[in-house]
């Protein structure tokens, strides 16, 4: 079946809905699911064109799949880059961003208040390979240009952060990389595109975790890296399919759904988690509120210009207490009391999501990279979903009612 051709300037909410609808001859209305590790060809001699890349055509999932090119470039389309490729995690994604953008005698910067895997994969992993990172505090972009160095080949930058909600100034990252010749890459995942989309402020590679807010039912998990063609399908791609780090058709149809009501979630998750960061800051066992729609946020400025007035539904706070042992245990007592909030790791879910990030997200961290990182025994993170507010509030009062 012919599919109508989209007009030009179409607003991101109706991208998300119509871009790459590719119907089979059956003209289904959702998506089709092609749910096939390889594809028959006609003839020998046309797989052998497909085969050498003269000829366009599927051949094999690895390579590339219907569902998949659908999803990246419903993907790209709302970040406003040249094209997408898929992975399979969040983490893969990363990988294929330091495996294809570094290489031996390289040097990387980044934040050291980020998530801690990517700490961990950025710090640890990729010294084995001969790359140098030099971790900076997020907020003060005059730090990260005093760390460029001659072979500085690339900023990777995570705003807001998980958990902390600490922003950086995309738009002047990306000039200090690129006075230096450098790459900005932006991990775009508790943002979305609904609230900021990083390749229009001058990022070179925006990369996400597909299995938050993306697909926003924890159902699958999910990853992608968005940039231009060059960088992103001849370099990235073309390592991607030696390296088999894709994402799963199936995966990919949930993900591509999830982006339809990306916006309506996100921005209704944002609205509540700003009603419940401003209710925390008023709490007498509540120490501290991170999050970047409130006034008391010290980003809060760039927050609103950046991020498109929203706060994002992810919001962290430290409960009071005396020491780290009291700390934790009444973070613990917090969490422990609720009945509706779900104790996991994950964010970006319909359902409310509280964690303990010193002990889950950030466990795996040295004390020393701990404490740069933010991220003390008290501190509780929260990603809001779609429950009533005064239901999320009286669940949360359960245990911090009676902190002693
Ligand atoms: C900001 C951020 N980036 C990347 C990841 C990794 O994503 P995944 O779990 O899909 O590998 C996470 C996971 O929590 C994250 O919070």
């Amino acid at each position: 079946m012919t599919n109508k051709a989209l007009p030009q300037g179409l607003h991101p909410d109706t991208l998300a809905v119509r871009e790459a609808v590719e119907r089979s001859q059956w003209g289904e209305h959702s998506e089709a699911l092609y749910l096939a590790s390889s594809f028959v060809q006609p003839s020998a001699e046309t797989a052998a064109r497909r085969f050498a890349a003269q000829e366009e055509g599927y051949t094999y999932t690895r390579t590339s799949n219907p569902t998949v090119t659908s999803f990246e470039r419903r993907l790209a389309a709302m970040e406003g880059t040249e094209c997408a490729v898929a992975t399979s995690t969040g983490m893969s994604a990363i990988l294929l961003v330091a495996l294809t953008a570094l290489k031996t005698g390289d040097h990387v910067i980044c934040s050291q208040s980020m998530f801690g895997s990517t700490i961990k994969l950025l710090g640890t992993e990729m010294a084995r390979f001969g790359v140098e990172t030099t971790f900076v505090s997020q907020t003060d972009t005059a730090a990260w240009k005093a760390a460029i160095k001659p072979n500085t080949r690339m900023l990777f930058a995570e705003t807001p952060t998980n958990p902390l909600t600490d922003l950086c100034d995309i738009a002047a990252l990306a000039d200090i990389a690129h006075a230096h010749g450098a790459l900005l890459a932006v991990d775009n995942s508790f943002a979305t595109p609904v609230l900021q989309q990083p390749a229009r402020l001058g990022a070179d590679l925006v990369v996400h975790s597909g299995t938050k807010f993306l697909d926003g039912q924890g159902r699958v998990m999910a990853g992608a890296v968005c940039g231009t063609v060059a960088l992103v399908d001849k370099v990235m791609g073309t390592f991607l399919r030696s390296g088999g780090l894709n994402l799963s058709p199936f995966n990919a149809w949930v993900v591509m759904k999830g982006l339809e009501t990306l916006s309506l979630r996100v921005k209704a998750e944002s609205a509540a988690a700003l009603e419940l960061a401003a209710w925390l800051e008023a709490h007498p066992k509540v120490a501290r509120v991170y999050y970047p729609g409130l006034k008391s946020h010290p980003q809060h400025e760039l927050a609103m210009r950046q991020q498109n007035g929203l706060g994002g539904a992810v919001l962290s706070f430290d409960v009071r207490g005396h020491n780290a042992e009291q700390l934790r245990a009444n973070a613990f007592h917090v969490i422990d009391s609720t009945l509706l909030c779900s104790i996991t790791a994950n964010l970006g879910d319909v359902k409310t999501t509280i964690t303990h990030p010193a002990s889950t997200s950030h466990g795996r961290l040295t004390e020393e990279q701990r404490q740069a990182a933010g991220v003390g025994q008290g501190l509780i993170r929260i990603s809001v979903g779609l429950e009533h507010l005064d239901d999320l509030k009286a669940d949360l009062s359960r245990g911090l009612d009676t902190l002693k």
